[in-house]
């Protein structure tokens, strides 16, 4: 019992009184059951390493952070980031409507904020995104009248918020998804407003504004379910057209939003290659493991929702036994991938820092309570933290 008391201290980081032990006896059993948990899947726990120091021979470890951490009200989350990431993403705040909401009024002060929070602690600061056709205002598509605007037009309006957002991070932001999601399912070219608009080459115009506005900056083209051969193959005719043109191109973005049986190892690994074979950098952009049912196949379409039932809810506690045992041996499994091809890969993003606070929470269905991160709703590490460090170890 002092070696297991001894042990839990350490995997909780909180001194255990006789005082504490009554107030917080249910975080303690859960402790136990973790820590029991982990040594039945062969995961060593009770390892406080730092994602970004196991991984620094191998890629970046990355957050998508929202302003409440930035601006201080999450100082358990900044926490985590300090000690985890060193690379940070905003997770909403530098989308076309929080950044320009109305014609040509630019509102900077939760950017600002974020990469202020990047640049003291020295992260490499990723900007998204510049063109995407969701979270961007309605006004953008249209002429005064409510119609349609003309390419011209559409053309110049891209032009001046790119130019004048990364213009304004020019030098801090060192990386930018300039077009996100870009490509239907099949791998044909979104009927976006963007698209309609101006046709294909918008895609390769954005590069060439955003390299412009900052030389030096990397330029990436970012997308979901790109390990689905369909749209993998889009993407990749997609990039070498920007190649064949002499646009400025450094990096695919694979976002990343999985499933526990979804894609399978070898389709990352292959995704991974054929973009690597391009002579690009691919990064893991939005990583997460929505370990939840569903009843409509979304990929991570964000125009996809589905109502509220308690059936797609079932764990809203926490995670059963068998189930963190199998996101952890998930983790690893996709882990094991990244970490073979580290010479490929320079940054893991996850999308979020911890458990309450995941996107996946609300979305494809409003209200429910996913686990799809590495560290808990009480900021802990679960066994998949303890997954995910194994495997840069190679200790398997
Ligand atoms: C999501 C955010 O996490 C949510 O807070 C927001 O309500 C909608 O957008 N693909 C992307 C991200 O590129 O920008 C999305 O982020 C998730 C899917």
């Amino acid at each position: 019992m002092p070696h297991l008391l001894s042990e839990i201290q350490r995997l909780t980081h909180h001194p255990i009184t006789m005082k504490s032990m009554s107030m917080s006896r249910m975080a303690i059993l859960r402790t136990m059951f973790l820590f029991s948990a982990c040594i039945g899947i062969g995961f060593a726990c009770g390892d406080d390493s730092s994602l970004k120091e196991v991984f620094r021979h191998h890629f970046m470890i990355g957050g998508a952070l929202n302003d409440e951490l930035v601006s201080g009200k999450d100082p358990q989350a900044a926490a985590l980031v300090e000690r985890h990431f060193n690379s940070i993403t905003p997770e909403n705040v530098m989308k076309w409507e929080h950044l320009q909401p109305e014609p040509g009024k630019f509102t900077f002060e939760a950017a600002d904020r974020v990469v202020e929070f990047g640049v003291k602690r020295g992260m490499f600061i990723v900007g998204h995104t510049l063109i995407w056709h969701h979270q961007t205002p309605s006004w953008v598509f249209q002429d005064s009248n409510g119609k349609p605007v003309d390419r011209k037009t559409l053309l110049k309006r891209m032009k001046d918020h790119i130019s004048t957002v990364v213009g304004r991070y020019r030098g801090k932001v060192r990386g930018w998804d300039v077009v996100n999601e870009a490509l239907n399912e099949d791998g044909s070219m979104r009927q976006s407003s963007w698209m309609m608009v101006i046709g294909e080459d918008y895609v390769a115009t954005a590069f060439a504004y955003a390299h412009e506005a900052d030389p030096s900056a990397e330029l990436y083209y970012n997308d979901f379910s790109l390990e689905n051969e369909p749209k993998r193959h889009g993407a990749l005719r997609l990039v070498k057209d920007l190649q064949a043109r002499k646009i400025r191109i450094d990096g695919v973005g694979t976002q990343g939003h999985y499933k526990l049986d979804w894609p399978s190892p070898a389709q990352v690994e292959q995704t991974i290659e054929a973009f690597a074979g391009l002579g690009l950098g691919v990064m893991i952009t939005e990583l997460d493991v929505d370990v939840l049912p569903y009843d409509i196949e979304t990929g991570a379409e964000i125009s996809m929702r589905t109502e509220f039932r308690a059936e797609l809810n079932p764990y809203p506690t926490s995670l059963p036994p068998d189930k963190e045992q199998e996101l952890a041996r998930r983790y690893a499994d996709l882990f094991r991938v990244f970490v073979k091809h580290a010479d490929k890969i320079s940054r893991v993003t996850f999308w979020g820092v911890y458990d309450g606070r995941s996107w996946l929470n609300d979305w494809p269905v409003r209200g429910r309570t996913n686990h799809p991160l590495l560290f808990d709703r009480s900021y802990r590490p679960k066994p998949a933290f303890f997954a995910v460090v194994q495997t840069a170890r190679k200790i398997h």
